[in-house]
């Protein structure tokens, strides 16, 4: 069989990432009740251990694997790239080389998208994304998890994003696509997200509308979501910032979307810049359900790139 890697959501197409999304809700009530580090009862990944890689600092993603790997009753090692022979110049294939003999899965959180896609090249057990600077899969699992939790179907649901055409949009924009939902992104000019996920997504037959007026873009929609104005790596704060002023969500901005609509954020949140405390504390922030969600969503990829799913 060939190896499954989970780079983008693409990998998996729209079929697995509703088989999924399926499998995580279901994980999620069979276990309830139980401590977070108990087995789940049939403990699908007994014995297999992930190795995660982070060149980027992570709270989430770094819990949420581990956690996720605990409950399907395999386990994690984690690698933190300044402490690695990789933050000293040995190679991302032979790195790649060595991971795939001592572990049963990588995930790896790392800046430029091309060195995961050389780690996928170089290994032989599955790859996870856990960030690039290109994009974030993970997250939009967890996020597609919490809408469907609060009770909105994905087809036909408008989604607004307010800020950076950041890695997060791009995962939005390429699930729209293959879950043929819609994205209105508002972001300052010159900040716009890659172009190539757009377009796969609008051929795929979701509509991805781009406005320079967020309240154009907020107006009856049904979930609005942020993320930083500053993402790792990014230079250029101060400008970044002064931009992406107007895009905040706050409450005068929310009074605009669909009565009933959810927040969302990937978190970490800055507040008082992309959020105000009034809508990330409001009743319409669902952010800790979807934090929660990275460790279901991610047990149902794990299981996927091991071929469960
Ligand atoms: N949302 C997210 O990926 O959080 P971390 O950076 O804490 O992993
Ligand atoms: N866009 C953010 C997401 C953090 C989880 C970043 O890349 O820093």
């Amino acid at each position: 069989m060939t190896v499954r890697h989970f780079l983008n959501l693409s990998d998996a197409g729209g079929d697995a990432l509703a088989a999924m999304l399926n499998d995580a809700m279901a994980r999620k009530d069979a276990r309830r009740g139980l401590p977070k580090g108990q087995p789940d009862a049939d403990a699908p990944l007994a014995g297999r251990v992930l190795a995660m890689v982070f060149e980027k600092n992570s709270t989430r993603t770094r819990v949420s694997f581990d956690m996720a790997m605990r409950q399907l009753g395999g386990s994690a090692v984690i690698l933190d790239a300044g402490t690695t022979q990789l933050g000293r110049g040995e190679t991302i294939a032979d790195t790649a080389r060595v991971l795939s003999r001592m572990a049963d899965a990588i995930m790896i959180r790392t800046s430029d998208h091309a060195k995961i896609e050389e780690l996928a090249a170089y290994a032989s057990v599955p790859v996870i994304n856990g960030l690039t600077d290109l994009s974030h899969p993970c997250q939009i699992m967890a996020d597609l998890e919490t809408v469907l939790e609060h009770g909105k179907a994905l087809p036909g649901l408008e989604v607004a994003w307010l800020g950076d055409g950041n890695n997060v949009l791009n995962s939005i924009i390429e699930a729209a696509g293959l879950l043929k939902f819609n994205v209105r992104v508002a972001v300052p000019e010159g900040y716009d997200s890659d172009p190539h996920f757009i377009s796969a997504a609008r051929s795929a037959g979701a509509s991805i509308s781009v406005h320079r007026d967020p309240r154009t873009a907020v107006q009856g929609a049904d979930v609005i979501v942020t993320d930083t104005w500053v993402s790792m790596g990014q230079t250029g704060a101060d400008a970044r910032i002064a931009a992406m002023a107007p895009y905040q969500v706050n409450e005068a901005l929310m009074a605009h979307a669909a009565s009933g609509a959810l927040f969302l954020h990937c978190l970490p949140a800055h507040r008082g810049e992309e959020v105000t405390d009034g809508v990330i504390d409001g009743p319409q922030s669902v952010v800790w359900d979807e934090a929660e969600n990275r460790i279901h969503a991610q047990k149902a990829v794990l299981r996927w790139v091991f071929g469960q799913l």
